[in-house]
């Protein structure tokens, strides 16, 4: 298949480009480079940069490359900066993704998977399943819930089908593939750094969450798991359009990871003490039961393994 996957040159983006690319399928790469890198676009991938706010740009690729199916990662993701930002994170991940789905409908493009997040639901002191509650705990979670529903509307009205893969907390690393935002903000690249004396210390944000050691439970799945859920979804995409968990079942404390980089660093480090970041669930954790049965995914690598991998990426570069 000629498939445009949209913020390819970011860390799930690029992953899944490799992996597709492995299994034969022709991969064009679109990036604005705002926040993707263009060394991590594997080299038998087309790459075209460029911004979704380009409508023009995105019908030439589309005509140009004769795109059959759509990835669509690009957009923002940190869920504490749109409580700040609201409305680039309506741009960006709304109104432009919009954009894409215009363009598919003219073109004739009736398949797309949809990065969307563990984000979209309200937090649950119980592993999530897809008919929960969607109340997004920050205006990021939004942003993802609103486009799950135009795409609704873009199958009813164009007959576009799509999986939207609600993962959660990506984690891990695909060889050189890693976790690099600039700046960083999520927690295990930022543990890793202070275990490895890049950072004088790491704040654990909000230590009275209703969680054992009080602090905020997410469930970290791997990058490599997450690329293999995106191809499996597009390949049995046909008729129905559907919305899948993807993660590991398996919670894990702020506390825990800290413990975690101490044990496989053996470094000893600063951990404060902060305050809640606003925006933040107390906990999620996918029931991905219905991936599992429906498309036969589930997660083959472990937290450790993957934190692993990512340290001595980070240890080495
Ligand atoms: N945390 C800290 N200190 C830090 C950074 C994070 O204590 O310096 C805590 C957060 O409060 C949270 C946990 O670590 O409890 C994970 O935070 P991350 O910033 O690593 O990730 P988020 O859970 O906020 O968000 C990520 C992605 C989203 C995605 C979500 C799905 O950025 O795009 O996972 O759960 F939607």
């Amino acid at each position: 298949m000629k498939i445009l996957v949209t913020g390819g040159a970011g860390f799930i983006g690029s992953v899944t480009t490799k992996k597709l690319l492995d299994k034969g399928h022709e991969v064009v790469v679109y990036d604005s480079l705002i926040k993707g890198h263009r060394e991590s676009v594997d080299s038998r991938a087309e790459f075209v940069q460029g911004c979704l706010s380009d409508k023009s740009l995105l019908d030439k690729t589309f005509k140009k490359f004769g795109i059959e199916a759509v990835i669509h990662f690009a957009g923002f993701i940190e869920a504490g900066e749109s409580m700040k930002e609201p409305s680039k994170f309506f741009k960006n991940n709304v109104i432009y993704g919009l954009n894409l789905l215009d363009v598919m409908a003219k073109n004739n493009v009736k398949k797309i998977i949809f990065s969307s997040s563990a984000a979209v639901y309200a937090s649950k002191d119980s592993p999530l399943e897809e008919e929960d509650i969607k109340k997004p705990a920050n205006f990021y979670g939004e942003t993802k819930l609103i486009f799950e529903k135009l795409l609704s509307w873009y199958d009813d009205i164009y007959q576009i089908k799509f999986v939207a893969l609600r993962y959660f907390n990506a984690a891990g690393a695909c060889g050189e593939l890693v976790e690099k935002h600039n700046p960083e903000t999520h927690l295990i690249p930022l543990v890793i750094f202070t275990a490895l004396g890049k950072r004088e210390s790491i704040k654990i944000f909000g230590t009275d969450y209703s969680t054992p050691d009080g602090t905020g439970i997410r469930d970290y799945v791997d990058v490599k798991d997450l690329a293999e859920a995106h191809i499996l979804a597009l390949e049995n995409l046909r008729e129905t359009s559907n919305a899948y968990n993807v993660g590991t079942g398996k919670g894990i404390s702020v506390k825990e990871v800290v413990e975690a980089v101490k044990k496989i660093s053996g470094k000893d480090f600063n951990v404060i003490e902060a305050e809640k970041r606003e925006g933040d669930p107390t906990m999620l954790v996918a029931n991905s039961e219905k991936i599992k049965k429906e498309l036969g995914w589930e997660a083959k690598v472990n937290f450790e393994e993957g934190l692993r991998e990512t340290f001595e990426y980070f240890k080495n570069s």
